[in-house]
């Protein structure tokens, strides 16, 4: 039986089609991909955190059978990820100028971004147009006593 989602990572999977591959970068307890894989709601999921310790973490602690459906990388950013694998980018739990810094790594081919920063949502907006990304979506929640927006944003 899988587990529920908080709101806050409710909202992120609202965003996902059954078509998507998707990596999630700074994932740390990697709720999101465990949620995805579970539930059968894409066609991939994998996760990745700068942390070596929590990916060891996770490592020793996913049953087989989602150790064998999702990938675990340690990276900063994009660095050890093929990004030509994946058509949907999640970054959530990171203020906005970490997560351009990390954006603005490699070019990016035309990933769909799901974005949930924790602070800078103006920066984030203003910041975004540069790499010819615009906003689809946005959804805002309050879940306990915090506002969260998170976007979808796509390439022109
Ligand atoms: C607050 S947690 C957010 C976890 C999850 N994404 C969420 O929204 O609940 C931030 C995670 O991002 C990771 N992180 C920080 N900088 C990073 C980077 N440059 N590349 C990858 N992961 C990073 C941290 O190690 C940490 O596990």
């Amino acid at each position: 039986m899988t587990k529920k989602l908080k709101l806050r990572l409710q909202t992120i999977v609202s965003f996902i089609e059954k078509e998507d591959k998707v990596i999630d970068i700074g994932t740390d307890h990697l709720k999101v991909p465990i949620f995805l894989i579970e539930n059968n709601l894409c066609l991939k999921a994998d996760g990745s955190d700068i942390s070596k310790k929590a990916i060891e973490k996770l490592r020793n602690n996913l049953n087989e059978n989602l150790k064998e459906k999702i990938e675990l990388f340690i990276s900063d950013g994009f660095k050890n990820i093929d990004l030509s694998k994946y058509n949907t980018i999640i970054i959530s739990g990171l203020g906005a100028r970490k997560i351009l810094d990390i954006l603005n790594q490699y070019p990016l081919i035309n990933q769909k971004l799901i974005l949930q920063p924790t602070v800078g949502i103006n920066l984030l907006k203003e910041e975004i147009i540069k790499l010819n990304y615009k906003m689809i979506d946005e959804k805002k929640i309050i879940e306990k006593n915090k506002k969260y927006i998170t976007f979808l944003f796509k390439k022109i």
